[in-house]
């Protein structure tokens, strides 16, 4: 009960004081000129390989996701692989030859730009080979790497810097699942990770959330849930950066998404796309999966 009291009485006060910050920011990007149209969100299924594949693998998969999504119209669904860093040059050989135009993405990224920062890799690095896209702020980097939200926060400007769209990833842990406080937590996490961005930078954003509870365990969560979330982050887009940002903002889901769930997924109204981990490394199902049915 004590913990559960903490939780809460810490929610509601990062939210007070990081909804105030987030509004400063919009007062900064108040003067910038946006001219934002209402473009229908181009559905955004990316594959997450995660720490998998040689680079004999790699080729192949990224080869076989090549010819067995080449009837997708990229202008109806755009594909991107995300491979570790070794083997982003070659994938991106693959795929940038593509018939359905498949993009490259960076699954990480580090803030500083260059210098003694052993084992990491800089936005200008990745744009250099060819990186359309980062991931950044992965459940797994939160947990596993302990970055943190001021860190991701600092990436997702550098990445932007570096003309790369950062997949901003948020979602609750099992705990803060069971406690109810999934919309919370997600919107807390955006408050900091998006902290002095205008909206115009926040509009070119891709967000994903992942269930930390949903990764990898075959738990997928339900559209019913995962729809009710999109929603609660839309309408938080909405609050603090306006209707054209909101409008604007993809959001995938990400957590065990497989050939079979998908379909419902997407049909769900802001369910913009998946981030796919486990099913991306088998390339008939990531290519099912892209080829899904709203
Ligand atoms: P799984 O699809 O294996 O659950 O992984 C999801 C994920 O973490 C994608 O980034």
């Amino acid at each position: 009960m004590m913990k559960i009291i903490c939780i809460l009485l810490v929610v509601a006060f990062l939210a007070i004081t990081n909804a105030f910050q987030s509004t400063s920011s919009v007062n900064r990007g108040r003067h910038s000129s946006i001219s934002m149209i209402h473009p229908k969100r181009l559905p955004f299924i990316a594959g997450n390989w995660k720490m998998n594949t040689d680079l004999k693998s790699a080729i192949a998969l990224a080869t076989e996701v090549s010819e067995l999504t080449k009837t997708c119209d990229p202008k109806k669904v755009e594909i991107a692989v995300c491979p570790p860093f070794p083997f982003l040059g070659q994938v991106g050989d693959i795929v940038s030859n593509s018939p359905s135009q498949i993009k490259l993405g960076a699954q990480n990224c580090f803030y500083e730009l260059k210098g003694a920062y052993t084992g990491a890799v800089s936005a200008p690095m990745l744009k250099s080979v060819g990186c359309q896209y980062s991931l950044i702020g992965h459940s797994e980097r939160r947990k596993i790497f302990s970055e943190t939200d001021g860190a991701i926060n600092h990436v997702v400007e550098r990445v932007q810097e570096a003309g790369i769209i950062p997949i901003l990833c948020i979602g609750e842990t099992k705990e803060e699942y069971e406690l109810g406080l999934n919309e919370e937590i997600c919107t807390l996490q955006l408050c900091k990770d998006l902290k002095g961005l205008t909206p115009e930078q926040v509009s070119k954003i891709v967000i994903a959330y992942e269930p930390v509870w949903a990764i990898g365990t075959g738990l997928s969560a339900t559209p019913e849930i995962a729809q009710s979330v999109h929603f609660a982050i839309r309408k938080w887009l909405r609050r603090i950066y306006g209707d054209d940002v909101a409008e604007m903002v993809r959001i995938q889901y990400g957590g065990s998404v497989t050939p079979e769930t998908v379909d419902e997924l997407m049909r769900c109204p802001d369910i913009d796309g998946a981030l796919v981990g486990g099913a991306s490394l088998v390339a008939k199902s990531f290519a099912r999966i892209a080829m899904f049915n709203r």
